[in-house]
């Protein structure tokens, strides 16, 4: 017992001294990269495992057709990165092979598909292991029901929480097991004003703060206090406290819920009531996704990578719905607004208002490259 006890503390010291390390990286400014300046913006299109490649193969395209003139003219590269695939990752023992890593950083921007999280063991997820290698520390999901008024914005912390040391707990084998959460100041500092500019330049008038500092007095008690202490550099802007639990039912309490507008909130609790607010949108597999930070911004589907749909023989009727969402706020993200505007308004008349070709995820619905043929037809 004595030696897991001293092995713990030890451990508990290098992962603190490691996460000071990283509060103080994060508190030197780092200034946010100007895409309208730039002569070449590279995209890396990242195809993922499961259902991944399959949806990623008509993204591809959807990118294709829609930045054709700035292919052509040389000023966007479409660079496809193999290797993010699970058994490549588990074959080397690494969450992103250093291969696979150095590709993405010679990218500005990436679409990249869902990647297979392997249960147990100590393989981290890429998706964490990218969103901190590339600090993209905001994990922006739109949500939107126009019949109903639903117009809401999550801001989720994306790289600290429970997130940042997920893989790295203690365990006393058969006595107990400790997992560790992390909350910074710079690291609440900039997703709370990441949530209050996007306010300020949309005219929303109130960002609901939302957390458990009722009982995690540490960590969401400070993500509370340095969410306020921005929010009054944003007078006209109300910030609001609420507890996750009580937010998960306002969701889904028709009569409340279309008030809400932007959310900021830590790294699990954004997790796990954004699956929720896009599950109320019309499915996981509807909502974009994504990862921004001040050098990189990766964007992806919200969902994951289906293991189920490819055992079942369905991958075909994946539905490419939110990684085409991914691709127009990638599209908005380096500047061409006109563009984005066109295929968010393609993808709103055929999802919602026309919808003639209807994926379900089963054999009885659309494929995957039919509905991306319809998109693509009206493009
Ligand atoms: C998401 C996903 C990821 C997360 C998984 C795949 C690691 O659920 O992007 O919401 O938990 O963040
Ligand atoms: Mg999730």
């Amino acid at each position: 017992m004595d030696t897991y006890i001293e092995k713990a503390c030890e451990q508990f010291r290098t992962l603190l001294l490691e996460q000071l390390a990283r509060t103080e990286k994060m508190e030197t400014s780092s200034v946010p990269k100007d895409f309208t300046s730039m002569e070449k913006i590279t995209i890396g299109i990242v195809g993922g495992d499961g259902i991944g490649p399959i949806i990623m193969e008509q993204a591809d395209r959807l990118l294709n057709k829609v930045l054709a003139e700035e292919i052509a003219e040389g000023r966007i590269v479409l660079k496809k990165i193999d290797g993010l695939t699970i058994e490549n990752r588990m074959a080397l023992g690494k969450a992103v092979p250093e291969d696979v890593l150095a590709e993405i950083k010679s990218c500005d921007v990436l679409l990249k598909g869902p990647t297979t999280t392997p249960k147990g063991g100590t393989l981290e997820s890429a998706n964490v292991t990218l969103r901190r290698e590339l600090d993209l520390y905001a994990n922006v999901r739109p949500v939107q029901v126009p019949d109903e008024g639903i117009d809401w914005i999550f801001y989720r912390e994306n790289t600290e929480g429970e997130y940042v040391l997920g893989s790295r707990g203690v365990e006393v084998p058969g006595k107990l097991s400790m997992d560790f959460k992390v909350t910074t100041e710079p690291g609440t500092r900039r997703i709370a004003k990441a949530a209050f500019e996007y306010a300020k330049a949309n005219g929303k008038g109130c960002v609901a703060i939302v957390t458990k500092a009722n009982i995690m007095k540490k960590t969401d008690g400070n993500f509370t206090r340095i969410c306020h202490e921005v929010a009054a550099e944003y007078p006209g802007i109300k910030a609001d406290d609420w507890y996750i639990d009580i937010m998960t039912a306002n969701l889904v309490n028709k009569d409340i819920r279309n008030q809400f507008q932007v959310f900021v909130l830590p790294n699990l609790y954004g997790d796990i009531i954004t699956d929720e607010a896009a599950e109320i949108q019309g499915g996981v597999g509807t909502a974009g996704s994504a990862n921004m930070g001040d050098q990189y911004a990766m964007f992806e589907a919200i969902h994951g990578s289906a293991p189920r749909m490819i055992e079942e023989g369905l991958g075909d009727y994946a539905n490419p719905s939110s990684i085409f969402k991914a691709a127009e706020m990638m599209i908005r993200h380096i500047g061409l607004t006109a563009k984005a505007d066109r295929l968010a308004a393609v993808l709103e008349e055929c999802s919602e208002k026309e919808k003639k070709v209807v994926v379900t995820g089963f054999a009885s619905g659309a494929t995957c490259k039919e509905f991306a043929d319809y998109v693509m037809s009206k493009l």
